[in-house]
């Protein structure tokens, strides 16, 4: 079916070797785009935005590639060889804002901060339950946040680093001290069953981080960016309209992707906002412990490494057992190497997200 899609477009299908070359003729243009602003470095005078706690939360319900090749024509060799993913954890009874309220009272309790204690809330979603009350006011609601005002934010799969930049400037600006920012998806629900060039990809689930203003350690560089004209490349349409001008049948959309498309974009773009925020933070690649990026797929991971000349063992994976989350994936990892214990307080870690919108961002922290 994609492939169908992609010849519609005029668009001729290439090997992975041949995306990896024509990765490289957009080089440039990904220069073009993480130059255009330049990334910005924190923290030079006073304090620094720091991730002081994470939690996640996945439902309960596993479903592997052998699972979904008994409900459609797939199998784990395509999948498993073409994107790392093994299986994914999707919704029975959750939803998007019991996820994250979840995520967030473990997030909490890790950084050991109260709800009275939170002045913001920021969610990156694609996928809430409601198109309002935003999730993030249901999640304030639940955990009794009181103090705090929330509001959701649509970067796709760049939305927890949205919201990170976003608590940043609130912090750096001296308006709110504590933040509890979240990526939080049920993809499940708006990807198209029927079309196994996208529904394998995808899963749901939550993750959260309580930041802070810290003197000692914290966010050092943001990078980020958007290119809109690109946006057909992944997309998931609204509902359509059926007002009383129009009378159409109404219906909601599905995600539909160009994944050669999805794959340029990110193997040169991200690379080159990689190497701008550590440039900005007065590093270089081999400086960072840990490159904690999306978890799209594992040839994007494996390309970003090489171009950077970092080894592989420095980018961690959570999406062979949790697929694409979108703005979740980057705090669930997160929240994976901290419960495994790999994160030490001063260590240098480089995030990244990118996807529709296109959207992308990165960032260097002291943990
Ligand atoms: N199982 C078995 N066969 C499949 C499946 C499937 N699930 N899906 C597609 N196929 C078939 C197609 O029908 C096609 O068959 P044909 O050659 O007989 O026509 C063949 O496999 C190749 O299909 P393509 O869609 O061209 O697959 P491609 O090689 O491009 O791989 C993939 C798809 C893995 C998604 C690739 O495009 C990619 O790596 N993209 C990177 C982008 C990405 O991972 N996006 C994730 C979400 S976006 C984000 O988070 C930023």
């Amino acid at each position: 079916m994609h492939r169908a899609k992609a010849r519609e477009r005029g668009k001729p299908k290439v090997s992975g070797a041949a995306l990896r070359d024509e990765g490289k003729q957009t080089e440039e243009q990904a220069e073009r785009h993480c130059g255009i602003k330049g990334s910005i470095n924190y923290g030079r005078n006073g304090v620094k935005t720091r991730i002081i706690g994470t939690g996640s939360c996945l439902p309960g319900t596993v479903v592997t590639n052998d699972d979904l090749s008994k409900v459609m024509d797939t199998s784990d060799e395509w999948i498993s060889s073409r994107t790392g993913i093994r299986e994914r954890h999707l919704v029975k009874e959750e939803t998007t804002a019991s996820m994250s309220v979840e995520a967030a009272k473990r997030a909490m309790k890790d950084a050991g901060v109260t709800a009275e204690e939170i002045d913001l809330i920021i969610l990156g979603t694609v996928s809430a339950d409601f198109v309002t009350p935003a999730c993030a006011c249901e999640v304030q609601a639940a955990i009794g946040a009181t103090n705090a005002v929330a509001f959701d934010i649509n970067a796709a799969c760049a939305g927890f680093m949205f919201a990170l930049n976003i608590a940043n400037a609130y912090i750096q600006a001296g308006i709110y001290r504590t933040a509890l920012i979240l990526g939080a998806e049920t993809l499940s629900k708006i990807v198209d069953w029927e079309d196994r060039s996208t529904c394998v990809l995808f899963g749901d689930g939550a993750g959260a981080a309580v930041v802070r203003g810290d003197e000692q350690y914290g966010l050092l560089a943001f990078d980020q960016g958007s290119d809109g004209t690109k946006g057909d490349v992944l997309a998931c349409p609204g509902r359509t309209n059926n007002n009383p001008l129009i009378q159409t049948d109404q219906r909601l959309g599905f995600v539909h992707m160009d994944g050669q498309e999805v794959y340029k974009f990110a193997v040169t773009t991200v690379p080159a906002s990689l190497q701008k925020t550590i440039e900005t933070a007065g590093l270089m690649p081999k400086d960072i412990d840990y490159f904690a990026l999306h978890q799209a797929n594992i040839r994007i991971l494996q390309s970003v490494s090489k171009r950077l000349h970092i080894g592989e063992d420095k980018f961690p994976i959570s999406l062979d057992h949790c697929g694409n989350i979108s703005a979740a994936s980057v705090p669930i990892l997160l929240d994976e190497m901290n419960r495994k214990g790999l994160l030490k307080p001063g260590m240098k870690v480089a995030l990244s997200g990118f996807g529709g919108g296109l959207t992308w961002a990165s960032a260097v922290l002291e943990w």
